[in-house]
């Protein structure tokens, strides 16, 4: 018996009864109404596969690379702050379930675990790269970890932190531009529910050396003041097109920017020089009313054709149909969110395993059974949309 579902559509509703009311509304809630968080949702329901028959594809192959990272499959995790609202290992956990399958994860600046600790982990994770994992890794392509910056508009503590981060073996850098400040979120306004507030999701910032050079006392003193200069640093801080060669200097590897819709700002990335974007409205819980993130994915496809940036996609994915689906459409690698939480919610690492584990498989099966030998067959006319 599997130790819980392998439903990916249901991991919400039973990760319900692992968590308090505050971390299970700040894990599954979204902006407003909702309606982006549905909208996500409904534009997957609007796609349907069309399976081919007799393409002999009894033998898949999902590795792939994506900006230079050799991946098991085109599936990445996508960065969640502040875990230990949902299991005290938090980060740590997700990073060896990651690793222990070869998977590439992004590590959000939001984390409740000092990205030192979580590369430790991370570490520790692929050396138990085992053989549940080897079915999806003949290559043996090494777990790679990326880290996602909310960009900081205190210049120094943010080339402190990228410095870390590179040092740590951080290899892809992932900018975050959608969540400048938090989004009007009922279900964590109704209960006055913000981690950061009581410090949690802080430790980056809080063990950085050029952070803590600000302060009168260090966190451990006197968290409140620590707390009053890290939340104004990394929210309410829009930045500008222009600001973008700053993170190229404090950045040697790849840079990313996520939370693309609109294809002008593809075409912005690319000028910028970027090397990728993640078409993102970060699960719903930015700009509600946003179009369903699947839905702005083929015109930034179309706007970054012959450009060499590489698209990612995250939001609503569930299922290995959503994956194929978001593949279809042009997109090279998707991210996952929500649903590896939920496993962490059910039992840390092992629960986070279990989930990935039933992604990557529905995943194998639905390419396969829909005629497909590798995820770079797929193409737009592989779907019809209702
Ligand atoms: C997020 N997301 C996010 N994104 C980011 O860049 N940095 C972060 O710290 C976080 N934190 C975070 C916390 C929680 C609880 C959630 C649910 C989401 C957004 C995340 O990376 C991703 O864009 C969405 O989760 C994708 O949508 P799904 O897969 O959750 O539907």
């Amino acid at each position: 018996m599997p130790p819980f579902t392998t439903d990916g559509t249901a991991l919400g509703a039973s990760a319900r009864a692992h968590l308090d009311a505050g971390a299970f509304g700040y894990l599954a809630g979204s902006a407003g109404s909702g309606a982006t968080h549905r909208a996500n949702r409904e534009a997957f329901e609007c796609h349907r596969l069309i399976p081919r028959m007799l393409t002999d594809a009894t033998h898949r192959d999902l590795r792939t690379t994506v900006l230079g990272t050799p991946m098991p499959a085109p599936v990445l995790l996508a960065p969640l702050g502040v875990q230990s609202i949902v299991h005290p290992d938090g980060e740590l956990a997700t990073a060896r379930a990651a690793a222990s399958l070869g998977l590439t994860m992004t590590l959000s600046t939001a984390s409740s675990h000092t990205l030192e600790h979580v590369a430790e982990a991370h570490d520790e994770g692929a050396a138990t790269h085992d053989e549940g994992a080897a079915a999806h890794d003949e290559g043996g392509a090494g777990a790679s970890r990326w880290f996602q910056l909310y960009w900081p508009n205190d210049d120094e503590v943010c080339a402190s932190i990228l410095g870390r981060a590179r040092r740590a073996g951080y290899t892809t850098l992932v900018v975050t531009l959608d969540t400048w400040t938090l989004a009007w979120r009922p279900q964590d306004l109704d209960r006055a529910y913000l981690p950061f507030i009581r410090g949690v999701g802080t430790a980056i910032p809080f063990s950085d050396p050029a952070f803590r050079a600000g302060l009168a006392k260090p966190p451990e003193e006197d968290l409140g003041a620590a707390v009053l200069r890290w939340v104004p640093m990394f929210t309410g801080t829009d930045r500008s097109w222009d600001r973008l060669p700053f993170l190229r200097r404090h950045w040697d590897g790849p840079i990313v920017l996520k939370g693309i819709q609109h294809p002008d700002d593809a075409r912005r990335a690319a000028d910028a020089g970027m090397d990728g974007i993640v078409v993102s409205n970060h699960g719903g819980r930015q700009v509600d009313g946003a179009m369903a993130s699947l839905d702005a994915l083929p015109s930034a496809v179309r706007a970054l054709e012959g450009t060499g940036v590489e698209v990612l996609f995250d939001s609503g994915i569930r299922t290995g149909a959503d994956i194929l689906k978001a593949l279809a459409l042009g997109a090279r690698a998707v991210l996952v969110g929500r649903p590896y939480a939920y496993g962490l919610a059910h039992g840390g690492q092992d629960g986070v395993r279990h989930v990935l584990r039933s992604l990557l498989a529905d995943l194998d099966l639905t390419l396969g059974l829909s005629g497909h030998r590798t995820p770079g067959e797929l193409s737009p006319e592989d779907l019809h949309r209702r």
